[in-house]
């Protein structure tokens, strides 16, 4: 399943006419599509030299969490701690900002540009401890390539 997405994000990541922030719309909108398991998915990234994050593109619900403190939830953890972050399940979760009440999981990976971590992609889950390693290796395939389009 990853692997047969890949040729379809690459090209829609490096289609010159759309923006980036178009680019990476279509990419969450493909990755909700196309995994079943993935019920939110959406990009945070580093709001300026704030220690905060700012909801960029997303596909799903519309969450109220547009703006998160670094340290706070899973997502702002993983702004500190610079590592993939697993939840197979939320509610074991003391730490977790709680989008949606169908929400059983999440998946978190960093994006660096140059080394630096300056965002993410998160992906929650209706479904309660769907997400292997292949998950992790797939979305830091897409952070790796959505890296390569974003201004440095
Ligand atoms: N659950 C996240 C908040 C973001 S929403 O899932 C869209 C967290 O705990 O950081």
């Amino acid at each position: 399943m990853f692997d047969a997405l890949k040729p379809q994000l690459l090209d829609l990541l490096n289609y010159p006419e759309d923006s980036v922030n178009q680019r990476l719309q279509k990419l969450c909108n493909l990755l909700k599509k196309e995994i079943p398991y993935y019920d939110w998915v959406g990009f945070y990234f580093k709001n300026g030299k704030k220690e905060e994050l700012k909801l960029g593109p997303y596909a799903g619900e519309p969450t109220d969490h547009t703006i998160i403190p670094f340290g706070k939830g899973i997502c702002g953890q993983v702004a500190v701690s610079n590592e993939n972050f697993v939840v197979p399940d939320v509610q074991a979760q003391d730490n977790y900002i709680a989008c949606s009440i169908t929400v059983k999981s999440e998946i978190v990976v960093p994006l660096f540009v140059n080394g630096e971590n300056i965002g993410q992609i998160d992906i929650d889950s209706n479904t309660p401890d769907p997400f292997s390693e292949h998950d992790e290796r797939f979305l830091e395939f897409v952070n790796a390539e959505v890296a390569k389009i974003l201004p440095s």
